[in-house]
């Protein structure tokens, strides 16, 4: 029995979806209205849960493809909602949709030759694309659907910048809550920023960094009866299971070798490995693709405790006292996250147990790749395709190395997830950009990068038509 199948066989409520812990000792259930991000029993994770035996689950993945044709419905067009018998917990008239999810799967032929994989099976799936330019839109549409069915007049988030971008468009969009959205000073991207502005969210900068926000926001959230959105929320993580129907969609329901995607907080891929594992369950897919996690080499706990300590999902009983003892290290030395990808400069993964699930679902990897690869490996997005934010690109340079160890085949399909736009964090780009051998920016030399191998830097040119002319020449 998967551990899926375990937890909803436990339930004794008569709903047909609950909230359950994800702890095999624990497994307490709560309903499906209570505003909760962990377990008051135990303190673990929770997940959504459902009775696929009452509901109408489809017959076949391609069933839902028939959506596409009554696009006027605001739920057949949301590329979340499309799939809402897999995410069956909300009364389709509780629903909080601004049209996310309408994104693309595109092949890149100049990406797959940097990853060294054969020209047609590097796939970029651009979450960039949502409406608020990132991936989170996916969560926060379920997040603020069930924050709706809650009642909530207040959501918060802590947030290294897209969590509070995407929050704060949903309470300005859809006019139901208000925002309220805790940043680290001074580490969160201009354009990140800009959007929590310009969206009326509350925006709280705190005098620490991500880790630090969010400690403060649950305990706000918990003192003032405050609808939290970061992905300890279970039902963000069900609103991002889309993005793997989506990638399973745009590859006519064939799972690809490799699902790879950066990890930060870990709910995507945590996220991920719920989706297939459910999936399979349903019996709507026979395979699953392996997943490759992929960390900031300056934000690098997924990597230390799988990679170096060798910690697991071990059927739900995580060794917690490795976990502790590792948090512990990290407080006594005052170790911080650090990386130009500031979007995953988090050493505090909240659903790291979730992740090592999805891991043993997806026959996982783990790598960390450094900020010098992560920024030309964006280089190299944007030159390929429609470019990416800095974190996302963690992805690429991560199929790369796998590529490189010989992990992952030349004839492996492989998908990379692109969290981000590329204009979230114009800053770094230019910066690349501008920065030449014998002159790399304070800014990008302070993080060890050393060479800009893919810099596209622009030309200064006097207001001169000759002067001008000579230098397009010469190009
Ligand atoms: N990529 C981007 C662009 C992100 O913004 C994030 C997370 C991640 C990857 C990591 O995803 O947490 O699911 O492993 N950003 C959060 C935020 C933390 O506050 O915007 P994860």
């Amino acid at each position: 029995m998967s551990t899926l199948e375990a937890a909803s066989s436990m339930t004794t409520k008569q709903d047909t979806a609950w909230q359950v812990c994800i702890h095999p000792d624990c497994r307490s259930t709560y309903g499906i209205d209570e505003i909760l991000v962990g377990c008051p029993k135990c303190g673990n994770l929770l997940d959504i849960a459902y009775d696929w035996d009452r509901l109408e689950v489809p017959a076949s993945l391609s069933e839902i493809e028939a959506r596409w044709s009554t696009r006027r419905n605001p739920l057949d067009f949301s590329g979340v909602w499309r799939f809402r018998s897999l995410l069956p917990f909300a009364p389709e008239q509780s629903i909080v949709t601004i049209g996310e999810g309408q994104t693309i799967l595109r092949q890149s032929s100049p990406v797959a030759k940097y990853a060294g994989l054969e020209e047609s099976n590097l796939l970029l799936q651009y979450e960039g694309l949502n409406p608020s330019g990132s991936f989170k839109d996916n969560g926060m549409t379920a997040a603020s659907t069930h924050a709706r069915m809650a009642g909530a007049k207040y959501a918060a988030c802590a947030s290294t910048g897209n969590t509070s971008a995407s929050l704060a468009i949903y309470s300005s969009a859809a006019q139901l809550f208000n925002a309220l959205v805790f940043v680290g000073s001074g580490k969160i991207s201009f354009g990140k920023l800009s959007q929590a502005l310009d969206y009326g969210a509350r925006t709280l900068q705190i005098a620490g960094d991500f880790d630090d926000a969010l400690k403060q926001v649950r305990e706000v959230c918990q003192r003032e009866k405050i609808y939290l959105c970061n992905s300890v929320n279970p039902f963000r993580l069900e609103g991002q299971k889309t993005i793997m129907f989506r990638v399973l969609e745009a590859l006519n329901w064939e799972p690809p070798d490799w699902i790879v995607v950066p990890g930060g907080n870990l709910g995507n891929s945590s996220s991920f490995g719920k989706a297939f594992l459910e999936l399979k369950e349903l019996g709507l897919i026979d395979r699953v693709p392996r997943l490759a996690v992929i960390n900031a080499a300056g934000a690098n706990t997924l990597t230390q405790l799988y990679n170096g300590q060798g910690l697991r999902w071990n059927d739900g009983r995580t060794d917690d006292a490795m976990i502790d003892s590792f948090f512990s290290q990290m407080d006594a030395e005052n170790r911080r996250a650090s990386t130009l990808a500031t979007a995953i400069e988090i050493n505090r993964p909240v659903n790291l147990k979730k992740c090592l699930r999805a891991l043993e679902a997806c026959n996982g990897v783990v790598r960390q790749v450094s900020d010098q690869e992560i920024l030309d490996a964006k280089a190299q997005v944007g030159a390929g395709g429609f470019g990416c934010e800095p974190a996302s690109a963690a992805s690429v340079s991560g199929a790369k190395q796998l590529r490189e160890e010989g992990i992952i085949a030349p004839s492996d399909k492989v998908v990379c997830i692109l969290t981000g736009h590329q204009l979230k964090d114009p800053d770094a780009t230019v910066t690349y950009h501008s920065s030449n051998a014998g002159n790399i920016d304070p800014k990008l030399a302070d993080k060890g990068i050393d060479a800009v191998s893919f810099a596209n830097s622009p030309v200064p040119v006097d207001n001169d038509l000759e002067r001008i002319l000579d230098v397009i020449r010469s190009l």
